[in-house]
């Protein structure tokens, strides 16, 4: 059986203790780390770019998760691969020529993401889903660590967890906002791969147990 993958998201650590939150997640169950980008045009926020993420990978054990919350990602795809991106998302939303864009993606040699808003549906993947390495299905409105989880997101995930299968492809579901440790055992129930956790980890009294717990529960999926 399959194990999911658990990454937390780098965007919720003390960036004042950088090192010691990267080495936290290097000693621990997690499988990837989540690098947030966010540019003020796509989403109400900015966070970091390809210069922290090329730091962050001089210092991180486990691969890098990239998720670009940016307009025109496909202008920078090649200079994040750089950086150390092994799994580059873009959003459906940012780009008119996805289908392009997750080529180019491919083509670095990194993994192929496509995130979706809480309002995209997901049968908007039917017709490429075989080419996309992974769906990351927001489950809060992206631009901040934090929120609370929309609860549409559990239908999204069955019905693309029925497309993935239907296709027989090997697509990767990941959910990402408000997932913790009350949440994540119907995520995962529900089809999800890859659980993206911020605040509930670095927030935690024990991050490594937290990620120790997270990685604990089981899928009848994976
Ligand atoms: C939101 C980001 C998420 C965020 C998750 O725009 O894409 O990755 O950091 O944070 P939590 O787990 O705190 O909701
Ligand atoms: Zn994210």
């Amino acid at each position: 059986m399959k194990k999911h993958l658990v990454a937390p998201s780098v965007l919720a650590a003390d960036f004042t203790r950088l090192r010691e939150e990267i080495e936290m997640v290097n000693q621990s169950e997690a499988d990837w780390f989540h690098l947030d980008v966010m540019d003020g045009r796509f989403v109400p926020n900015i966070t970091f770019g390809m210069f922290i993420i090329e730091a962050i990978n001089k210092m991180a054990q486990k691969p890098l998760d990239v998720h670009l919350m940016i307009v025109e990602p496909e202008k920078y795809i090649e200079s994040f691969r750089k950086a150390g991106a092994q799994v580059i998302t873009v959003h459906l939303e940012a780009c008119p020529h996805l289908h392009r864009t997750v080529h180019q993606i491919k083509e670095t040699g990194a993994l192929a993401g496509v995130a979706l808003n809480p309002h995209t549906p997901v049968s908007l993947l039917e017709d490429l889903i075989e080419d996309i390495d992974l769906v990351c299905l927001m489950s809060v409105n992206p631009g901040f660590g934090g929120q609370k989880f929309i609860y549409q997101t559990l239908p999204k995930i069955r019905k693309l967890r029925e497309i993935i299968d239907t296709a027989n492809a090997k697509t990767l579901i990941e959910i990402d906002g408000g997932v913790g440790l009350q949440n994540a055992e119907s995520l995962l129930q529900a089809g999800a791969d890859v659980l993206v956790a911020g605040s509930s980890v670095f927030g935690a009294k024990d991050p490594r147990a937290t990620i120790s717990a997270l990685k604990a529960f089981t899928s009848v999926f994976v």
